[in-house]
């Protein structure tokens, strides 16, 4: 197969991309990233000389760009993971998140529609369904409640790819997964963000009470449903990915603590994030039932060897921190073959 993966810079693309260059030695990937803040080559060192693999800097809001790709690449699959993602940045800035998340989903579908590309995937988020109470669960039925400007970006990229299933009969999916932990995370999301600081001897700031619960995936857990729904999903239908592990953000605060050797005056409860959802949790049982996908990483191996990989992969995040990593690009992609 042949696959355009928007985004594979970042945390799960690039983690996707390893994944899936291992997993099928027939399968060859071009990567489309326009290397933001949160793009980073170096997430993809190890497979940057692989023939099956190929890297494109490009941004998806870019039609002429992304056709003339398109053309090169002919992809019979596009898997696309870019966008703005973080919530508090969302905040700040909402007009960006609304650019690339809606109107460069928008160029990648018309992109696939008119290259006939077999399967479109877009990589959503359980946050389009806003959030929970006490108890339930989000379902793929689920009204959609977004109540972040990122969410409610991701939340209209959804709806124009049903739009274009629908009225051009793009054989389009949508995947919406929990939270992802794991190696490459950008150190500004929760849990290196906390690993990172708690290395530096600082104090992690807690938003609010703590109390609000995320269920956390291993993003190899992620990446092995993206492979199923590229595989065996129906096209039209839409796929919720879940790791089955409700945490409070306390709770993980304090596995961080503990993990680090710290105790708990290295944290800080500090104001809350507006608009704060609660709770997230995930019922997947139709991806399991349909596509046989279940997670398989234990929650707490999976977050002692996140945490031993950011210890023993510190000058990845110092060069994150440094801004050293936005250098990358043109020390290894100045050969004209490769871009
Ligand atoms: P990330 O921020 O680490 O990476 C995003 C990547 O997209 C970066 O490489 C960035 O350079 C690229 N990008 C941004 N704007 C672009 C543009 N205009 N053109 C081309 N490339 C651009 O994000 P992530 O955590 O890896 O998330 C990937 C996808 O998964 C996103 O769509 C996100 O909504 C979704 N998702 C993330 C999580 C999570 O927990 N991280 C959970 C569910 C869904
Ligand atoms: P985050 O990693 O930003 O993911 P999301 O907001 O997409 O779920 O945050 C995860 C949870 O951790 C969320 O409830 C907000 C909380 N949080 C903190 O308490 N302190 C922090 O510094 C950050 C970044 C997040």
């Amino acid at each position: 197969m042949r696959i355009l993966v928007a985004g594979g810079a970042g945390f799960i693309g690039s983690n996707f991309i390893r994944y899936i260059l291992g997993a099928h030695d027939d399968w060859h990937i071009a990567n489309v990233d326009k290397l933001t803040y949160a793009g980073n080559l170096a997430n993809l060192s190890d497979v940057a000389d692989m023939p099956r693999y190929r890297f494109h800097r490009a941004d998806i809001c870019d039609a002429a760009e992304v056709s003339r790709i398109f053309a090169l690449e002919k992809p019979e699959a596009v898997v696309n993971f870019a966008a703005e993602t973080h919530v508090d940045r969302s905040i700040d800035d909402p007009a960006l998140f609304l650019r690339t998340n809606i109107l460069g989903t928008q160029v990648l579908l018309d992109a696939a529609r008119k290259g006939g590309v077999a399967r479109y995937l877009q990589i959503s988020t359980d946050e389009v369904y806003g959030s929970l109470g006490a108890t339930g669960k989000f379902s793929e039925e689920s009204p959609l409640r977004p109540n972040s400007p990122y969410a409610a970006s991701k939340t209209a990229a959804d709806l124009l790819v049903r739009a274009y299933g629908k009225t051009y009969g793009l054989p389009a999916f949508v995947t919406r997964c929990s939270n992802n932990y794991g190696p490459y995370q950008f150190p500004e999301k929760l849990i290196p963000f906390f690993v990172t600081l708690l290395r530096g001897g600082k104090a992690v700031p807690v938003y609010g009470d703590g109390m609000n619960v995320r269920d956390w995936i291993h993003v190899d857990d992620h990446s092995r449903a993206v492979e199923g729904v590229l595989l065996r999903g129906r096209p039209g239908e839409i796929y919720n990915v879940g790791g089955g592990n409700e945490r409070t953000n306390i709770e993980i605060t304090k596995m961080l603590v503990a993990a680090m050797g710290k105790d708990e005056s290295s944290m800080k409860f500090v104001p809350d994030r507006p608009g704060h959802d609660r709770r997230y949790a995930i019922d997947d049982a139709k991806i399991r039932a349909e596509l046989g996908v279940v997670p398989r990483v234990p929650f707490e191996e999976g977050l002692r060897a996140t945490v031993r990989w950011y210890l023993d992969n510190e000058p990845w995040w110092r060069a994150v921190q440094s801004g050293e990593y936005q250098s990358f690009f043109d020390r290894w992609y100045v050969r004209k073959d490769r871009v």
